[in-house]
């Protein structure tokens, strides 16, 4: 939902008595504000008085506003979304540090409402705060999933999908070379299967009954209800995430929205998990994350083990393809680059196709 679309909602909702209430609220909160000990100061990008520069970042593409400030204001600078002071980080370098150098010290960040429910309650790795439970289950991400022996593991079913990717694509060249092609089709639908390889040890060929739900979802529904859907939710505003002292205030129908994705969500992932657990305590061994999991045999409950499924399918079918999405894109718009890529390719490569070898060799 847009900005302006919110603070509407929000104007509309709330009438006079609540504006005023909530303009006491604000001046009483910077009052106490000024008499507590401040962090060193930074570039502040000057806002409106209650909703700070929320105004200012009502496009869909905010990133192109802080790049702007980042102009006049540097590196790092603070803006307010409603009651809230975020701080922008603009280069690769302090974002890097941030992340990486100084994680443990910006991980206990707040979430969204929608994001809260979600993830429950910071259940991943990617949200969790610095902590025993971000400890372990990054070392089961590493050692099961994204380490190189993890990696090793996987080659197979990720040269499956460049081989159907690049079948795809030929074959769609050759029959239409001159129409429009969306590759995020091809991607999406590949992705996935690469995630359901990797998580539970097979892609989906029929569909799934899903008890909780009382019905039968193909493996379109199934993208569905695990990607699309949270990503939608994920996104979600909730004008209390910009207001937290008005959060006692109902806002019913986002979050029955999000709590039904959250529900369904859990029921597929029940279902998907507890066909590949019958297939375990049989004795089938795949190589895939619910194995090697179950193999640790350490996670509490079923519903932290179904998270922790969960949670590389939505980063290898989603990040993932936003990523490749996105250099196509820039690609598509740069000929001198496209050639020069090609040019790389082929000093490389020469006629053969790219493998995961030489990636290392190109420039
Ligand atoms: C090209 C694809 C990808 C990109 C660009 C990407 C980017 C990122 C970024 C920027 C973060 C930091 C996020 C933050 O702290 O707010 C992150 C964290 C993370 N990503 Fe990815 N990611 C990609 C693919 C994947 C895949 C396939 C997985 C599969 C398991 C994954 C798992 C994770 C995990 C577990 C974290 C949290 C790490 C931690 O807390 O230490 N990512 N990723």
């Amino acid at each position: 939902m847009a900005t302006t679309a919110i603070i509407k909602d929000f104007l509309q909702q709330f009438p006079s008595i609540t504006i005023a209430l909530a303009l006491l609220v604000f001046l009483l909160l910077k009052k106490l504000q000024k008499s507590s000990p401040r962090n060193p100061s930074l570039p502040v990008v000057p806002g409106l008085p209650l909703i700070g520069n929320l105004l200012q970042l009502k496009d869909k593409k905010p990133h192109q506003t802080f790049t702007r400030w980042a102009e006049v204001y540097g590196p790092i600078y603070s803006i307010k979304t409603g009651a809230s002071t975020v701080v922008v980080l603009n280069t690769t370098d302090v974002a890097k540090e941030a992340m990486v150098t100084r994680f443990p010290s910006i991980s206990t960040r707040k979430l969204s409402n929608a994001l809260k429910i979600l993830t429950s309650d910071k259940c991943m790795v990617a949200t969790s705060d610095y902590n025993e439970f971000h400890k372990t289950t990054k070392r089961y991400i590493l050692s099961g999933f994204l380490g190189a022996n993890a990696q090793k593991r996987f080659r197979s079913h990720r040269d499956t999908m460049i081989k159907n990717m690049v079948r795809t694509l030929h074959s769609y060249t050759k029959d239409k070379p001159l129409q429009a092609f969306n590759f995020r089709n091809v991607f999406e639908n590949e992705l996935f299967g690469l995630a359901l390889k990797q998580t539970l040890g097979k892609d989906l060929e029929s569909p799934v009954y899903v008890e909780e739900l009382g019905t039968t979802l193909s493996r379109e529904e199934i993208f569905e209800v695990l990607v699309l859907d949270p990503l939608m939710g994920a996104i979600d505003v909730d004008w209390r995430d910009f207001f937290p002292y008005l959060r006692w205030v109902p806002n019913k129908s986002l979050q029955m929205k999000i709590e039904r994705m959250f529900n369904r969500r859990k029921a597929v992932m029940k279902a998907l998990v507890g066909q590949e657990k019958k297939r375990i305590a049989s004795g089938e061994v795949l190589n895939s994350y619910v194995d090697f999991l179950s193999s640790e045999g350490k996670t509490s409950s079923e519903e932290e083990l179904n998270m922790l499924i969960w949670e590389p399918i939505i980063e290898t079918s989603d990040t993932t393809l936003v990523t490749t999405e996105w250099a196509m894109y820039e690609l598509a718009k740069n000929k001198s680059h496209q050639d020069q890529l090609y040019q790389e390719i082929e000093s490389v490569c020469g006629s053969d196709k790219v493998t995961e070898e030489n990636i290392s060799q190109l420039p």
